[in-house]
């Protein structure tokens, strides 16, 4: 089959590594791609976000099947433009997508579908949001309801504070995806990432991960798209997996299917396992990245034969996915500055001889070659280095070492502390 992948990050390199290990996979194209991708893959130079564009190209290129890593081209209605012209695809449709791109959306459904998260309102006038702060205490968590590139939530830790903020996302800090705001009480616990595939009626539980959100050793810092992860998280055993399965997944795939917007794609569970067990924080309708590049590390099955079965509805006739039990880490390097300014085309050294060391997989993110051929950074976030080993510290080590001794990027960062919890 020939396969388009849309998206340009770690999580997409990850997935076109392992999609173009399956033997249903005979031409894989990539748009836009980064530079890693390029070398497993053809890379062609449309936004993930240029629907028409996109379109175009699968029209040309005879794609039969396109699968889709980021929000944003879902968000856009990808999936059903696909669908409307007859080409096959994996991931939601704009409706379903909902679970993503409306944080009121959500909340309401989880009440609908008795699905455990944390109590909340919705306001859409700043005096009524104002007046809810009275029935809460402090620390106040307030949410835009829609879309804002991971930066939408605000942690209050006073009554004054949770004031002045709320006046910000009412006179546009977050434009129209602010001016609905999700007031709601503050869980705590340790968060867990946790990945499904469905494919609107039935629904396969893929694994955990835990996320390092802030830019900074110990969670200092503002927050990032993720600076780094690792899977299995010590203490999320079978028997959570199942539960979370029972009480959270298995009733957003059917409430959604009731409320006629099947869910297909990766569901991804933001949750918050507190002492009454866990609930949810919010969804995503896509891998989480850095997430996705351990589950494509520890996946021993084939990621395409998931991705066509759950296209075509047929999940249940596939046997469970084998998983690799060895820890997986992935310690992100970006740009310095980021998640604030940061500067583009410097030089790095050291992936291909990084990708020799045992254990060790570097998936590119934010990368270009220049016309010279060399590696240079072009993003935020700039390299994912993977590793395996026996037990955790292993994999952590070895994640390290190839980033103290054998990659040469001095414009780059990363947290020094990734995994530090489960060790
Ligand atoms: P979200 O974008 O909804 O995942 O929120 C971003 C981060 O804010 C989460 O990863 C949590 O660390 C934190 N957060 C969100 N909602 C809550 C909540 N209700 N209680 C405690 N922390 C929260
Ligand atoms: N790692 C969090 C996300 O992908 O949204």
């Amino acid at each position: 089959m020939k396969i388009l992948l849309v998206g340009s990050g770690g999580r997409e390199h990850a997935l076109a590594w392992k999609i173009s290990q399956s033997p249903l996979c005979e031409h894989l194209i990539c748009a836009p791609g980064n530079a890693g991708i390029c070398e497993i893959a053809d890379c062609a130079n449309i936004p993930a976000d240029d629907i028409v564009g996109l379109i175009g190209l699968i029209q040309r290129e005879s794609i039969d099947f396109v699968v889709v890593g980021p929000e944003a081209p879902l968000a856009l209605g990808l999936v059903d433009a696909l669908t409307e012209q007859g080409i096959a695809s994996f991931g939601p449709t704009e409706a379903a997508a909902m679970l993503e791109t409306s944080k009121a959306f959500t909340k309401d459904f989880c009440t609908r579908h008795d699905i455990p998260t944390a109590r909340y309102d919705v306001f859409t006038e700043l005096l009524d949001a104002k007046k809810y702060l009275g029935e809460m205490s402090a620390p106040y968590v307030i949410k835009a309801d829609g879309l804002a590139a991971g930066k939408g939530v605000v942690i209050a830790e006073s009554k004054a504070e949770a004031e002045t903020e709320l006046e910000e996302f009412f006179s546009g800090k977050f434009g129209d995806a602010g001016t609905c705001v999700v007031i709601e009480e503050f869980m705590t616990g340790f968060e867990i990432s946790f990945f499904a595939i469905s494919d609107g009626k039935s629904v396969l539980p893929l694994i955990e991960a835990q996320d390092h959100k802030r830019a900074f050793d110990g969670d200092k810092g503002p927050n990032t798209g993720g600076m780094g992860a690792y899977s299995p998280v010590p203490g999320f055993d079978q028997a959570m997996s199942k539960r979370v399965m029972t009480e959270i997944i298995i009733p957003t795939i059917e409430g959604m299917a009731k409320e006629n917007a099947p869910f297909v794609g990766v569901l991804f569970a933001g949750l918050m396992m507190t002492g009454s067990g866990p609930k949810l924080i919010e969804y995503n309708v896509r891998f989480g990245d850095p997430e996705c590049q351990l589950l494509m590390r520890r996946l021993d099955s084939d990621i395409l034969e998931i991705f066509i079965a759950a296209s075509q509805g047929k999940l249940k006739s596939l046997l469970a996915p084998k998983w690799n039990k060895n820890p997986v880490v992935n310690v992100v390097l970006a740009a310095k500055g980021y998640p604030g300014k940061y500067k583009k085309g410097t030089k790095i050294i050291g992936v291909d001889a990084a990708n020799l060391l045992d254990g060790v997989q570097v998936f590119h993110a934010g990368t270009r070659r220049a016309d010279d051929g060399s590696l240079q950074a072009s993003g935020g976030r700039v390299l994912n280095i993977t590793a395996e080993g026996k037990t955790i510290d292993q994999a952590v080590a070895r994640a390290y070492s190839a980033i103290d001794e054998v990659i040469e990027w001095p414009d780059g960062f990363c947290r020094r502390d990734i995994a530090k919890q489960a060790l």
